[in-house]
């Protein structure tokens, strides 16, 4: 009786997939792990409007006035909402995004898309909240005060390291703002700020194997590129995980509000670009940096990995079935990792995140593997997209 078994067990590993569990099983759990962890963390957060980022050196650290991560917890909490229908995430969700209202007239950082569009952006689409369309118009407006039509691009950060005009290629991210008050508005000046914006990008942030620089500098008066530098990755050459990731999100957004076949191209390029290189990890978790020289004894980044998973999935909606498989296996591979003991934090560990394993700002040596809010939001955000697989 027992050798039938082994054989049967043989085979199962051997052909790999069999052995695997159902991968809604698989979502099912994630969001049960997580909305247990949420629940352990949220009586722990100090009660004076700071929201939890990660946690590092063993202790919690929560966002300052200026961070740009504030709008991740909210919308985590939005996610989980929207994954399990539980009021109690919506009332958690609801008083986590009041503490961001002043985010509307944010002109200090392009952030204030991640920041709104997290947020309040999520509560009004799950519950069409009409005092949360005005917040998120004001942010719009708000972030279109640092658009240059001479650059031709809006400006990331304000002028540091002798930088005039540094534009990152994370700033794509937040052109989702833009691109909603763009359908609210349509005669508004949104959807051209965020098409020069991203026209910009691609002229100048793009290598020809589809791999980006994260920052480009302009002058602020002609527009002309001043130097392609990194901030955050490990060498100005190198591909730094996030920004790869940060920009496939990007272009996938864009095409979708837009139908910009360049903008499909080039997310597609930043998809082969991510996928078929030689130093991606089996798991599909790639290191913090493509290029780092430790690898294989470098960093991971589990925030890259989740917004790449859930930047796939929708992807694979805008094109042909064999491409769509492509991206939703590889998708669901980057899901059953991070799903798994190897990544997913048990209740309590992790300082109460979600995710553990993730790199923040490796030159700076600050958040290296440590868990991030955001790598918590777009595993969330992945997860349900999967669970919207059909
Ligand atoms: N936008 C900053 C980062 O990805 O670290």
């Amino acid at each position: 009786m027992r050798l039938p078994l082994v054989l049967l067990l043989l085979v199962a590993v051997a052909s790999g997939r069999s052995a695997e569990r159902p991968l809604p099983e698989v979502i099912r759990d994630s969001f049960a792990t997580a909305a247990k962890q949420y629940e352990w963390l949220l009586p722990r957060l100090p009660a004076d409007g700071s929201l939890p980022r990660t946690f590092e050196h063993g202790k919690l650290v929560t966002t300052t006035a200026r961070d740009w991560t504030r709008g991740f917890f909210p919308g985590s909490l939005w996610y989980l909402f929207e994954a399990t229908g539980e009021k109690r995430w919506r009332q958690e969700a609801e008083r986590f995004t009041a503490l961001l209202e002043s985010d509307q007239h944010n002109n200090w950082t392009h952030d204030v898309g991640f920041i709104l569009n997290c947020s309040y952006g999520n509560g009004l689409r799950l519950t069409g909240n009409p005092a949360y369309r005005p917040v998120l118009l004001n942010g719009a407006r708000a972030l279109s005060t640092r658009f240059s039509p001479a650059v031709g691009s809006l400006l990331s950060w304000n002028p540091r390291n002798g930088w005039k005009f540094p534009v990152i290629v994370d700033n794509m991210m937040n052109l989702e703002l833009l691109l909603w008050a763009a359908r609210e508005q349509p005669d508004g000046p949104f959807r051209e700020i965020a098409v020069r914006h991203a026209d910009t990008t691609l002229a100048n942030h793009f290598r020809p194997d589809g791999s980006s620089v994260h920052v480009v500098d302009y002058d602020p008066a002609t527009g002309r590129v001043v130097t392609r530098v990194t901030h955050q990755g490990v060498a100005d050459d190198s591909a730094w995980a996030r920004g790869q990731a940060w920009g496939l999100y990007g272009y996938v957004v864009m095409y979708r509000e837009t139908k910009d076949p360049r903008y499909l191209a080039q997310a597609r390029k930043i998809a082969a670009f991510i996928m078929n290189h030689p130093r991606l990890p089996a798991d599909k978790v790639p290191y913090w940096d493509f290029d780092d020289p430790r690898i294989p004894n470098a960093p991971r980044d589990t925030s890259a990995a989740a917004i790449i998973c859930s930047a796939l999935l929708e992807l694979r909606t805008f094109v042909p079935a064999e491409e769509a498989a492509r991206y939703a296996a590889f998708a669901e591979a980057q899901l059953r990792s991070l799903a798994s003991p190897a990544y997913l934090a048990e209740t309590g560990a992790n300082g109460g995140f979600i995710l553990m394993h993730a790199t923040g700002n490796h030159p700076k040596n600050s958040e290296v593997d440590t868990p991030l809010n955001y790598g918590d939001y777009y595993f969330l955000e992945a997860l349900l997209r999967a669970r919207a697989l059909k």
